[in-house]
């Protein structure tokens, strides 16, 4: 198995609008990194050298973006607290929070729900 990355980061051509892209700051399971705006979450990443975006639930096997367009879901991350998002289809601000989906995220626990929907059920519809 290869570790060669799948992608690679093109130089914008002179005199266009992305030469003069700004830079922001944005942080990986707490590690700062500065990227170009105007891309995705999964994009900046990568440019950024990421490799390892999330963990199966099953065998914990790393995965990363494959399709860059939503197909997938290889590439979900937790986007500032929110779990699951497709890092492919975010737009990277400055100040994001971003940590590495490990398994399957939890439930919201019964006590979120809403009181007028309580049964004897519990959150995973049991
Ligand atoms: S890379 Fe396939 S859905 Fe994001």
């Amino acid at each position: 198995m290869t570790s060669k990355p799948l992608f690679r980061v093109l130089q914008p051509a002179a005199g266009t609008d992305a030469e003069a892209e700004t830079v922001i700051q944005i942080w990986f399971n707490d590690q700062s990194f500065s990227v170009p705006g105007g891309r995705s979450v999964a994009a900046a990443l990568l440019a950024a050298g990421v490799r390892r975006f999330r963990a199966t639930p099953v065998s914990g096997a790393p995965r990363a973006p494959y399709c860059m367009m939503g197909a997938c879901f290889e590439c979900l991350v937790e986007i500032d607290g929110m779990p699951s998002r497709q890092s492919c289809m975010v737009t990277v601000q400055d100040g994001m929070r971003i940590h590495s989906q490990e398994g399957a995220r939890d439930l919201p626990p019964l006590s979120d729900l809403d009181p007028s929907q309580a049964s004897t059920e519990n959150a995973h519809g049991r």
